[in-house]
This record gives structure tokens, sequence and C-alpha cells, in this order.
């Protein structure tokens, strides 16, 4: 257990859009924190920055998510400097567009190493500390994997990245009826388009205004973490308004 009791939360994806934001509130509310980004400055940076402004404990492992031996090496570190983990926030994720007759394979297997495989990957590794902690605390373990409305459903052009999320909200689903005995449950989020780096490209088809904000979404995460262990939330829909309610 780390060393003042706190809840221990590994945020993937955390140096800025929706994962910064889960981390900030995480911290706020006093969590300690490893957090992890490709980019080691700017997750440095980050990691300094809400260590200082939250007195909280926060270890930065510098990871890329394609890379096998860099997300076991995330794994080790985070429960070498914790040894519990009351939520694993798998939101690291890489976006790509493309028609589905002409979609690159070569694409497809980097979605799906970035945005399944690791997430697989780090679940199987964390399930022991999960189970162990998940086992003490009323409020159980879950781990929190940001999927997207285009797992539910079908958006044009998001067949390759459409599937990744689907995975992840089976890979969730299945998780919670296995391991439930040991209070680890799963659950997707699944946002429809959030005003993040990621969808900047797309600010002449949909203006950042209309999108959902990336504040709401961590929000809403968070409050997932305050759920007791008697209770289990498959899903977490966030969609915008529209004549069309299942839309991205
Ligand atoms: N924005 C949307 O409309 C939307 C909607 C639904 C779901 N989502 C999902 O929400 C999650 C966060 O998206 P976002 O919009 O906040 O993205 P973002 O602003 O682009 O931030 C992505 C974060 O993930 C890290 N990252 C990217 N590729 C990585 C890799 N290969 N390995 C490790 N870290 C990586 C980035 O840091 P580095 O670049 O330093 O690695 C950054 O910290 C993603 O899983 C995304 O699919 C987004």
């Amino acid at each position: 257990m780390s060393a003042d009791d706190a809840r221990v939360a590994l945020v993937t994806g955390a140096s800025r859009g929706i994962g910064a934001l889960i981390a900030r509130t995480l911290a706020e509310r006093g969590w300690n924190l490893t957090v992890s980004a490709r980019q080691p400055e700017a997750l440095q940076g980050f990691a300094h920055a809400l260590a200082a402004d939250t007195g909280r404990r926060i270890v930065a492992v510098a990871a890329d998510m394609s890379d096998e031996a860099a997300v076991e090496q995330l794994a080790r570190e985070h429960v070498d400097a914790f040894g519990r983990t009351d939520a694993l926030v798998l939101n690291a994720g890489m976006g790509a567009i493309g028609r589905f007759a002409e979609f690159p394979l070569r694409r497809l297997d980097k979605l799906y190493a970035v945005n399944v495989r690791s997430a697989y990957q780090l679940v199987q590794q964390l399930l022991p500390t999960m189970r162990a902690t998940g086992g003490l605390s009323s409020k159980g373990a879950r781990v929190i994997a940001m999927a997207s409305m285009t797992g539910i459903s079908a958006e044009p052009l998001n067949s390759a990245y459409g599937a990744t999320k689907a995975a992840l909200i089976s890979l969730c689903e299945t998780l919670t009826v296995e391991e439930y005995e040991h209070g680890v449950s799963g659950v997707a989020v699944c946002p429809g388009y959030v005003a993040t780096d990621m969808t900047s490209g797309l600010a002449d088809t949909i203006a950042p205004t209309e999108m959902i904000t990336a504040r709401d979404v961590a929000d809403q995460t968070v409050a997932l973490t305050e759920l007791e262990r008697t209770v289990v939330v498959p899903r977490l829909l966030l969609t915008r308004p529209g004549p069309n309610l299942w839309h991205a």
C-alpha cells in the first residue's frame, strides 16, 4: 500500500486532453498517480506541475502503447512505486479515419496495438494488484477504458477506429463478469466528439463549441471512481444533441 494510504490510479495518455483533466481531477481529490504518455518532456512537465499544485505523489513513466516492452515496464514501475491500484484509466488512444475500402492494414494493426492490445496487456499485468486492492476497498477497483460512441454506433470513415473501441467495450464487460468476486470491474466510457487535439482536424465540419468538453468527460469519468463496489456501470454513453441519438 502507498505510504499515506491514498487511493492510487494509473492514467495513460495523461499529458493532455481528456487524460490530463482526469489525472488533475483525481489528484485534486487526493489520489496518488502514475501518469504516462509518449513524449517525456511534456509528461514530466505535467507531472511536476500536478505534484506542485496538489501535493500528491505523481510518478511519470513515458511509454508508447504500441511497444510491448515499454508497456510492461510501465506496469512494473507503477506497481513498484505504489503497490496498489484502485483505478486503471486506459485513456491513451490513437485516432485515424479513412474509407473502409482503402484503409491500410498496417494502420489497422497500429490502431489495434495502441487502442486494444496495450489495454489488454496492462489489465493482465495489473490484475494481481487490482484484485488485492479491490478485495479490501468498499469501492473495489475499476478499469476505466476511454472507448467512443464509434464503438457502439457506425460512423462513416471509422471502421478501424470504431472496431478498436468496440473491442475495448467488450474487454471491459468480460473483465467484469470474470473478476467481480475480487472486487474488480470494468467500465467503457463512450463519448461522441470531444474538443481536444485529436479532433482539431474536424473543426471545419464540427465546430469545437458544438463538441463535448473534455471537462465534462473527465468529471463523469472521475465520478465513476466514487461508486461503491456493489454497482457496476458497463458503459457510460455521452453523446451530443441532434436528430440522431446514436452518433458521435
Ligand atoms: N477527442 C474525441 O473526440 C474522443 C472521442 C471519444 C473517445 N476519445 C478517446 O479519448 C482518449 C483521449 O483522447 P483525447 O482526445 O484526449 O486525445 P489527445 O488530446 O490527442 O491526447 C492523447 C494523449 O494520449 C497520449 N498518446 C497518444 N498516442 C499514444 C501512444 N501511442 N502511446 C502512449 N500515449 C499516447 C498523448 O501524449 P503523447 O503524444 O506524448 O503520447 C496524450 O497524452 C483516446 O483514447 C481517444 O480515442 C476521444
